[in-house]
């Protein structure tokens, strides 16, 4: 079968290379998957160039999330049967044509969701949820400030804030972008290239400010974003979108009892009580299912064709996620 592989740390488009690998056999608890559908996330390219928080022995297959068709089953296996459509749960290395998952963790996915839709389940629309309901604990008519809001998980942040009926300052770098995610349901937006972040809030919300910010790009916009905050406020740090540490204003931090933590959803799930993943895994697929959640797809490329596909997916202005197919 073929395999994405990069056998060094570095660019991926200097690093990764398509190679015919002996295909995963099932054990008796275990399902053989056909991968239909991929994401390539900024996390995925993070650990090709061995940046990221975990990184896997090489060589490697890059992937964190997919979905795909089951076409063999172990002889244990007693839920799941060929020809349904999966979601292989915490399974790294998704960028190949076939996969091996315990029964257990597999999640069926509903008739009503799209392959591509479910492709990209795990990832960024849980961290989404969890972020603002679970974490943020976001009430109808509340401010959220989120950076980075042109990204795929910014836009189903907006997606979240309509069905939660919460409002949503949303950063961007670039003027072009306002129009669009206004009318993707954006309360108001904050272009850094011509308006400065704690001014803008201001004029948003009056003396009381935002008290809740999730982060996703680092430097001078998280510093601007923490500083923008209101007595009292807190903002997860989830991204490291531009590579630059965020620079702490202490005293600012000190007056106004503000707080900055960090977000990963691997250690959010790792320590979330079962029946709690359980709950939001049932919501979000009901969500999806009914089309009220629905992550943005850019553009759809053969695995195969993966240098190109990276290619597209580090690419300024995308509307959403870069997959790989079939
Ligand atoms: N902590 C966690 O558990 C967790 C889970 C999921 C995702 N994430 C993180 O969430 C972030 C978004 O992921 P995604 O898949 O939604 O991303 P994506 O669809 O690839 O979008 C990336 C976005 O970031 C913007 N961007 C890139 N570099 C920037 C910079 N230096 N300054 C300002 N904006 C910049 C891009 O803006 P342009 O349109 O202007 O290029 C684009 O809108 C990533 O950092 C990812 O690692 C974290």
């Amino acid at each position: 079968m073929k395999s994405i592989k990069f056998s060094e740390f570095g660019n991926p488009v200097d690093v990764l290379r398509v190679e015919d690998v002996e295909q995963p056999e099932p054990s008796a608890t275990q399902v053989l998957i056909k991968l239909r559908a991929r994401s390539i996330n900024p996390s995925d390219l993070l650990t090709v160039r061995g940046l990221y928080g975990q990184l896997p022995k090489l060589p490697a297959t890059p992937g964190l999330e997919a979905m795909g068709e089951v076409v063999e089953a172990g002889a244990d296996v007693r839920k799941l049967h060929t020809g349904q459509r999966v979601i292989p749960l915490r399974v790294i290395g998704t960028w190949q044509e076939f996969i091996v998952a315990d029964e257990a963790q597999c999640l069926p996915v509903p008739d009503a969701v799209s392959d591509n839709t479910a492709a990209q389940f795990v990832v960024n629309p849980l961290t989404a949820w969890i972020m603002t309901i679970e974490e943020l604990k976001m009430k109808p008519g509340e401010w959220l400030l989120q950076t980075a809001a042109g990204s795929t998980l910014g836009r189903i942040v907006l997606q979240i804030a309509r069905l939660h009926n919460f409002k949503t300052i949303n950063v961007v770098r670039r003027r072009e972008q306002i129009a669009e995610l206004k009318a993707l349901g954006a309360t108001q937006v904050i272009a850094t290239d011509t308006e400065d972040i704690a001014t803008r809030v201001k004029e948003i919300t009056g003396k009381d400010g935002v008290v809740k910010a999730i982060e996703a790009v680092g430097g001078e916009t998280g510093a601007r974003t923490l500083n923008a905050l209101g007595r009292g406020g807190e903002m997860l740090v989830y991204g490291l979108l531009s590579g630059e540490p965020i620079a702490v204003d202490g005293g600012r931090m000190i007056f106004a009892s503000t707080v900055m933590r960090g977000f990963w959803l691997s250690e959010w799930i790792r320590t979330a009580a079962p029946q709690t993943l359980q709950s939001v895994t049932a919501e979000l697929l009901k969500l999806m299912a009914s089309g009220e959640i629905e992550p943005p797809v850019e553009a759809e490329y053969q695995l195969t064709d993966i240098i190109r596909a990276v290619t597209h997916a580090e690419r300024t202005g995308r509307g959403g996620k870069v997959l790989l197919v079939s």
